[in-house]
């Protein structure tokens, strides 16, 4: 496994449990580091345990070295990162660089598989980039690339890559197809879940998939925004909505708009593959800029209750990471939140059961924010409660108590985690998204 982040540690670890011999590759030592003295790097909920149970097994081991690596199996995984580059298209010097790595070491039969997000055409450049290096070095030495795109959510990685709703396979080599099977049957065996496609149709699902998503919940925040004007209630549209089938309730949750390490950047690179193709995506342009709006809805309806001048206030933020059960900040919306609040004056004190100390990094030194240990002594001295991410723990607090604790008693809830008549019946002003 090339690439022991959210993806590839998950992967790995789930393999191992079904009986693999998994090695895990990582260019980051100190991850590797902390791994092998049986920590875990990022929050993942059931992670830990199997990971454990899989290196006293034997089957699941970490590692730096790349020869080791290449050696180890005939299945090699790249799961590194593709992070946006500058003009929005998908950074794929890591994958790259990994394709190059198993290249000039190989020296029998591997099957290559691209578990990265990574743009239509890529297993075609892994496969130059492989053949160039086994011709550098005159070997002859037969491989096949695989496009096997990941789909599990963080927060619920586990679950997911273990009961998966379906597994991509991109192949057109035969004896990698037949690879594949074999290797996710134990993960179907009440039945057949696994997709066998070409490379390139592979390639985009996952994009078309992620964009998809990401259009539901822009289409939702731009409808509950609408609401408010319109005096009617986002919830009781959603119930509405949801319970035909047709459009299902998954996904139809108004927010803070979307972060995290998949849906901004992936919405990119589509948009970018479509422009280069002068096919432009014009829904996708509009998900993307609903979604920045978005995320700064919160701010302007403090800024409505309270003026623009934030001087001298402080609030208190549950909640940093861009969804619960995760510690991943990347895009999180509390980034834009936090950044807007300073920028008017204001203090800021926040609580996240996970992910201060991934916050900590993500933010630097910003002297207007700190954090607190507890949910209710982020409010101590607050003027006003802002909820930022929908961790269960916050879903039903003590509205009188932070009535007493706020100098003011206003609750911003960018998670619509209430119902607005219980909040009021505190004696709290309540103000969500899209609801009456
Ligand atoms: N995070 C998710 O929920 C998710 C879900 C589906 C798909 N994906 C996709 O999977 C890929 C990985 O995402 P992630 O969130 O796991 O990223 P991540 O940043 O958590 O992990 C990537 C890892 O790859 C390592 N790496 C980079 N170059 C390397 C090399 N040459 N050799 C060995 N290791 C190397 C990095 O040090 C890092 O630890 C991305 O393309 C992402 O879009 C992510």
């Amino acid at each position: 496994m090339i690439g022991t982040g959210y993806v590839g540690l998950v992967t790995g670890t789930c393999f191992a449990e079904v009986g693999n011999d998994v090695l895990c590759l990582d260019v980051d030592a100190a991850k590797i580091a902390i791994l092998k003295q049986g920590g875990v790097p990022i929050h993942e909920p059931g992670l830990e345990t199997l990971i454990r149970r899989n290196v006293d097994a034997g089957r699941l081991r970490f590692t730096t070295d790349i020869d080791a690596a290449v050696a180890h199996g005939a299945l090699q995984f790249i799961a590194v990162g593709t992070p946006p580059g500058e003009d929005g298209s998908a950074d794929m010097q890591y994958v790259l660089t990994a394709a190059r790595a198993i290249g000039k070491r190989m020296v029998d039969f591997k099957i290559v598989i691209d578990k990265s997000t990574v743009p239509v055409g890529t297993a075609d450049r892994v496969r130059a980039a492989i053949a160039e290096e086994l011709a550098s070095r005159a070997a002859v030495t037969p491989f096949a690339v695989v496009s096997n795109p990941e789909f599990l959510k963080e927060g619920a990685a586990v679950d997911d890559f273990m009961r998966p709703d379906r597994v991509v396979i991109g192949a057109d080599d035969e004896r990698a197809i037949a690879a594949m099977r074999k290797v996710y049957a134990p993960f179907m065996r009440n039945h057949e879940r696994l997709l066998v496609m070409d490379v390139r149709s592979a390639e985009l699902t996952k994009y078309a998939a992620n964009a998809m998503l990401a259009t539901r919940i822009s289409f939702m925040n731009e409808l509950a925004n609408l609401a408010d004007d319109l005096d009617a209630d986002i919830e009781h549209v959603r119930q509405g909505i949801g319970s035909d089938p047709r459009i299902g309730y998954q996904f139809l949750y108004p927010g803070v708009g979307y972060g995290g390490s998949c849906f901004p950047k992936d919405v990119k690179a589509l948009r970018h593959t479509a422009d280069q193709h002068r096919r432009p995506l014009k829904i996708l342009e509009a998900v993307e800029a609903a979604n920045d709006a978005q995320k700064l809805r919160l701010v302007e309806k403090i800024v409505a209750r309270l003026g623009g001048n934030l001087d001298g206030r402080t609030f208190a933020l549950w909640g940093l990471a861009f969804k619960a059960n995760t510690d991943d900040m990347r895009e999180a919306p509390s980034r834009a939140i936090v950044a807007a609040l300073a920028a008017r004056g204001a203090k800021v004190v926040a609580y996240d059961p996970v992910a201060i100390a991934e916050a900590k990094r993500a933010f630097g030194d910003v002297a207007a924010l700190s954090y607190a240990a507890s949910p209710m002594a982020a409010l101590d001295r607050a003027d006003a409660l802002v909820v930022i991410t929908e961790w269960k723990e916050f879903r039903s607090p003590d509205f009188d108590a932070i009535r007493r604790m706020l100098k003011e008693p206003l609750v911003f809830d960018g998670r619509n985690l209430y119902e607005p008549a219980t909040v009021r019946a505190a004696g709290l002003e309540y103000f969500a998204i899209g609801r009456r």
